[in-house]
C-alpha cells in the first residue's frame, strides 16, 4: 500500500467545519472525521478538536481510553503531520 501523504498543521486548521470538512490530528496521524461527526456517541462535542489535537480533550474524557475507539479513529486517517 502506498504511504499516506504529509500534511501540515496549516492544513489540518483549515478544516474545521462541516462545510469544509473536520480534520483532526491524534499522535501525529491526520483524520477527516466529517463523517464521524454525526454519529458521535458524545455528540457536538466533538467539534471542540475540530482543526485541531484531539489529545487534550480525550484526557478529559476518559470514555475514549478504549481499543475500540482507536479502531474507530483509524477508518478516517487521510495522512500524517
Ligand atoms: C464518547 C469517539 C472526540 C466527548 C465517545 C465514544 C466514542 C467516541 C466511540 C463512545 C465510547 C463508549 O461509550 O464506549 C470519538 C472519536 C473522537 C472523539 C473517534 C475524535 C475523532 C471527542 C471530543 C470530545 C468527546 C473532542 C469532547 C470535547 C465525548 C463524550 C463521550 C464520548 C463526552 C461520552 C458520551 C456518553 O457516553 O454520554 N466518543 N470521540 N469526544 N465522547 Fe468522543
Amino acid at each position: 500500500s502506498s504511504p499516506l501523504p504529509i500534511i501540515s498543521q496549516e492544513e489540518v486548521t483549515r478544516h474545521r467545519s462541516l462545510k469544509d470538512g473536520v480534520w483532526v490530528t491524534y499522535q501525529g496521524g491526520v483524520y477527516d472525521i466529517t463523517e464521524f461527526v454525526s454519529i458521535h456517541p458524545g455528540g457536538e462535542k466533538i467539534m471542540m478538536a475540530a482543526g485541531g489535537a484531539i489529545e487534550p480533550f480525550w484526557s478529559l474524557y476518559a470514555v475514549h481510553n478504549q481499543e475500540h475507539v482507536l479502531e474507530i479513529l483509524s477508518e478516517y486517517k487521510i495522512g500524517e503531520l
